[in-house]
């Protein structure tokens, strides 16, 4: 096991280098089971997250190289088999049901486990099926798992009742070897989404209208090699804008995309933080006095949930009364109960948090409880009196690379240590 150890208090400078988007490569991982061809993803961020689905595809005897040393990921799913995958691998993970549509769309048949994933409240499948059964599939769920027949998958007008970023992905990819057109309406807008239908079109998918709440899908029959380089995770660049936020300091974040960081730039300006954009990087500067905001987390372009509990950290240090209100995830506010160990001052009611900002927080032993909720965590230690350890930390790898490292790189007293339990 490993845990976190922080000194908080220390003022942080320099410059830190943002990964490429977890939330981007999954589906596009999943999207290379439609290809028959060499697939080479550049730039890929090295996480737990991404090894799981690249076991996923080995299980279905997809050939997988990872290359460490120039995070390349090579695959090539000519001989993949249309068998059932490994359970264990896809309860580990929400992300590994992206296998479905693209599965289904090449083979005609599909059984799955029922998806396992951060602990987010319930998290249905339904839209993914109702999309998934538009197309032509027949759909079966029971005793834990799913399974999908179609015998022809034939482009339909879908009309999704919320803009599932995960379902808006599978029957894209499900529609991409459909015949004929599909239309995906009130699909999400998520610049992950835009990713996809870049990585989809650069290997020959016909698809228009992605990153509106419109997305036409064109049927093909086969598909090109394709060689790709994923977005920047703009979930990564928010946390560490956060971090220079919380800490008071002043310092530069390359590989940043301001358009897709519109909702989180707007916030913190809000509360004082002053943001300076160039053209692939942005200065943050923490240091004034911060006032306290409400958030809505929203889909894109609204506030990220994502983003949701490292702003709680941040609200919890500025003084005055702040309000989350979180609308896309039910029983999303886990890290508020760690927080509090710190000293924090939250309240929750149904899906809205009040916070009363404090003075400082106390270094505390507390647990990541989730991804983001264990990245609140690290924001809080950094500026916490005193020293925070934090466990069960392979959520926080899950979706930051060498977190600890770049944040020692910009000055933060962070280690990564071992123990047993
Ligand atoms: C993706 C992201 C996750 C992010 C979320 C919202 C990945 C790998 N994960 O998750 O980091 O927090 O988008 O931005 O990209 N819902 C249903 N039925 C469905 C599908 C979803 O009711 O069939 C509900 C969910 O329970 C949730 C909301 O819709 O309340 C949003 O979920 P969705 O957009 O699908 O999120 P994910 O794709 O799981």
């Amino acid at each position: 096991m490993e845990k976190l150890i922080i000194k908080g208090g220390k003022k942080l400078e320099g410059e830190v280098n943002i990964s490429a988007a977890k939330n981007s490569v999954l589906p596009i991982l999943a999207a290379t089971i439609l290809n028959g061809n060499n697939c080479t993803i550049e730039n890929m961020p090295m996480l737990e997250d991404v090894f799981v689905i690249c076991e996923v595809l080995k299980s279905l005897k997809a050939n997988v190289i990872i290359d460490k040393l120039n995070n390349r990921v090579k695959i090539n799913t000519a001989n993949l088999f249309d068998n059932e995958s490994n359970d264990e691998l896809v309860r580990k993970m929400r992300a590994s049901f992206l296998i479905m549509g693209p599965m289904l769309g090449r083979f005609g048949n599909f059984k799955i486990s029922l998806p396992g994933g951060c602990n987010i409240g319930t998290r249905p499948i339904d839209l993914h099926l109702k999309g998934l059964s538009a197309l032509g599939a027949e759909i079966t769920v029971g005793h834990g798992y799913v399974e999908a027949n179609a015998k022809k998958l034939i482009g339909s007008n879908i009309y999704l009742d919320y803009p599932s970023v995960g379902a808006t992905e599978n029957i894209m990819m499900a529609a991409a070897l459909a015949e004929g057109e599909t239309v995906i309406g009130n699909a999400a807008e998520e610049p992950e989404i835009v990713d996809l239908a870049m990585f989809l079109k650069a290997m020959g998918a016909q698809i228009s209208g992605e990153g509106t709440d419109t997305i036409r899908i064109l049927g093909v029959k086969d598909f090109k090699e394709v060689v790709h380089k994923p977005i920047y995770d703009r979930i990564e660049a928010g946390t560490f804008m956060i971090t220079a936020a919380i800490t008071k300091s002043l310092f530069k974040i390359n590989g940043v995309n301001e358009v897709h960081l519109k909702p989180i730039i707007a916030k913190l300006t809000e509360m004082g933080v002053a943001v300076e954009i160039n053209k692939n990087s942005i200065i943050v500067d923490g240091r004034k006095k911060l006032n306290p905001i409400d958030i809505k987390t929203m889909p894109y372009p609204g506030f990220p949930t994502d983003m949701q509990a490292q702003m709680m950290s941040l609200l919890c240090t500025v003084k005055g009364t702040s309000i989350i209100t979180e609308t896309v995830f039910e029983n999303r506010f886990m890290q508020a109960v760690e927080l509090k160990r710190m000293g924090a001052n939250i309240k929750i009611d149904g899906r809205s948090a009040v916070i009363e900002g404090i003075d400082t927080f106390t270094g505390s032993e507390v647990k990541a409880t989730d991804l983001r909720a264990g990245a609140a965590l690290i924001l809080a230690g950094l500026t916490a009196e005193g020293t925070t350890v934090i466990e069960d930390i392979y959520h926080i790898d899950r979706g930051y690379v060498s977190i600890e490292e770049k944040l020692k790189r910009l000055g933060a007293d962070i280690e990564r240590v071992s123990y047993c339990k």
